[in-house]
C-alpha cells in the first residue's frame, strides 16, 4: 500500500517531469555549461590558496585540506571514508571541493550553510585536522608572511577564525571546472562527443537522472531521499538531513552530489559503497528510479559522465610562508590530548 502510493507519486512526478522536459527541450538542456570563477579580489583568493595547503592549520602539522581534498585527483581523498588526526577514520566519504560553491549548502546533510561556515569545521574536528580555531589563529599570527597579508586583505593587526575562513571560501569559489567536452557540446561543438555519449546523454535524461542531477553543476541543487523507490541498505549510520532538522521525515535526505568531474572521485556514496561509476549508476537507476538498466545503457551512461570531467585547477604550487622562531613546532606523534 505505501509502496504503491510512492510509486504513483513517483509516476506523477515523472509524468509533470517529462512534460517539462518537453516544454524545456526546445529552449534548453537540463544541464548548462560551467563558468569559469570570476576573482573579483586576487590577493583573497591567493591568500586562500595558501592556507588551504597550509599544514600548519592542524595539530600535527601534517594534515591541510588539500590532505583530504587533493586537488591533484579531483578534490577529494578517494577514500571509503578519511584519514584525520592520529589516523582516526572519518564516519563518511569527502565530497569534491571542486564546483562545491554551486551547491545549494555544503556537507552530505546541508549543515553548513556556506564554505565560509564549513571550512571552520574541519580544524577543529578532532578526527580530521584535531587542532582549535584559538590554535590556529595563534600560529599563524607568528607567521609574518601571513601577519602581512591578512593586513592587507582584511585591514586586521590580529588574525581570526572569521578571516581565515573567509579566505579559504574566497579560494574555493575559484575551483570552478568549466570546458568539458560536455560543456562545449553544449555550446554548439557536436563533434565534441561521440555517438556514445550522446546516447549516454539521453538515456541519463529518459531514465530520470536529471529529475536531480540538473543545472550547472550537474546536481548540488536539492535534498533528496537516497533509497526513494527501493531501500538503500547501508552500514553507514548517517541519516542525512534528519541529524539537522531533527525530524524523521527527513531520514536519509542527502544533498543530490554534483557529478561533475565524477570520473575523478571514486569511490561513490556518502558511504562509499560503490567502488566503480558503473555500480553506482546501476544503484541509482534502482533505489531511486525503480529502473534496471541493461549492461550497454548502464555503458553509455557512464561514457556520458566521462565527459563531465572539465579543466582542473592549475597554479603554480604555492610557497607557504616561513615559520618563525615563535610558530609553534608541531608532534605529530603527541598523544591526542584529553578533552
Ligand atoms: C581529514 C579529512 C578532511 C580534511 C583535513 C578536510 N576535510 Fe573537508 N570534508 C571531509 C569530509 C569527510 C567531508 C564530508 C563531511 C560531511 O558531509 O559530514 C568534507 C566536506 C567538505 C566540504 C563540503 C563539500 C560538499 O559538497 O558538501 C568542503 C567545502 C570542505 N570539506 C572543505 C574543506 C576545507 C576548506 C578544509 C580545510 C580547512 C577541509 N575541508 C579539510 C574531509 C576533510
Ligand atoms: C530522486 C533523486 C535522484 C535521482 C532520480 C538520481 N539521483 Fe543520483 N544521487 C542522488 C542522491 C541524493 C545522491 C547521493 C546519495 C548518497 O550517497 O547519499 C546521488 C548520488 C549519485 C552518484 C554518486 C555521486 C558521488 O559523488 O558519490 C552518481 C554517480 C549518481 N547519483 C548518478 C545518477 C544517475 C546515473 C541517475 C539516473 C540513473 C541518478 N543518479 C538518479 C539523487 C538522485
Amino acid at each position: 500500500m505505501r509502496l504503491n502510493a510512492i510509486h504513483a507519486a513517483l509516476a506523477a512526478a515523472t509524468l509533470t517531469l517529462a512534460l517539462g522536459a518537453q516544454v524545456r527541450a526546445a529552449e534548453q538542456e537540463p544541464i548548462q555549461p560551467l563558468e569559469p570563477a570570476k576573482i573579483t579580489d586576487p590577493a583573497k583568493v591567493e591568500l586562500g590558496k595558501q592556507l588551504f595547503f597550509d599544514p600548519r592549520l592542524s595539530r600535527s602539522g601534517w594534515i591541510s585540506c588539500n590532505s583530504c581534498h587533493n586537488l591533484s585527483m579531483g578534490g577529494s581523498d578517494n577514500f571509503k571514508s578519511s584519514v584525520g588526526d592520529h589516523w582516526a577514520q572519518g564516519g563518511i566519504r569527502a565530497p569534491t571541493v571542486l564546483n562545491s560553491s554551486l551547491n545549494i549548502a555544503q556537507f552530505w546533510d546541508g549543515r553548513a550553510k556556506d564554505l565560509a561556515a564549513q571550512a571552520g569545521g574541519p580544524i577543529a574536528n578532532p578526527i580530521e585536522m584535531g587542532s582549535t580555531h584559538e590554535a590556529a589563529e595563534k600560529t599563524l599570527d607568528t607567521i609574518p608572511g601571513y601577519r602581512t597579508q591578512f593586513k592587507k586583505v582584511y585591514g586586521v593587526d590580529k588574525i581570526g577564525i572569521d578571516q581565515i575562513t573567509d579566505a579559504i571560501a574566497a579560494f574555493e569559489a575559484t575551483l570552478i571546472t568549466p570546458n568539458s567536452r560536455f560543456d562545449k557540446w553544449l555550446k554548439g561543438d557536436k563533434a565534441a562527443i561521440t555517438a556514445d555519449e550522446l546516447a549516454g546523454y539521453q538515456l541519463f535524461k529518459d531514465t530520470g537522472c536529471v529529475a536531480c542531477h540538473n543545472g550547472p553543476a550537474v546536481g548540488g541543487g536539492s535534498y533528496q531521499k537516497f533509497g526513494l523507490v527501493h531501500e538503500y541498505k547501508t552500514a553507514n549510520p548517517a541519516t542525512g538531513r534528519a541529524g539537522v532538522t531533527g525530524n524523521d521525515g527527513d531520514r536519509m535526505m542527502f544533498k543530490v552530489p554534483t557529478l561533475r568531474n565524477i570520473e575523478l572521485t571514486p569511490p561513490y556514496f556518502h558511504d562509499g559503497s560503490a567502488k566503480t561509476l558503473s555500480q553506482a549508476v546501476a544503484t541509482m537507476a534502482w533505489v531511486q528510479l525503480g529502473k534496471t538498466l541493461t549492461p550497454d545503457q548502464n555503458a553509455k551512461i557512464v561514457a556520458f559522465l566521462k565527459t563531465l570531467t572539465g579543466d582542473q585547477p592549475s597554479f603554480p604550487l604555492p610557497q607557504l610562508p616561513p615559520s618563525s622562531d615563535q610558530t609553534p613546532r608541531p608532534d605529530p606523534f603527541a598523544p591526542v590530548a584529553k578533552k
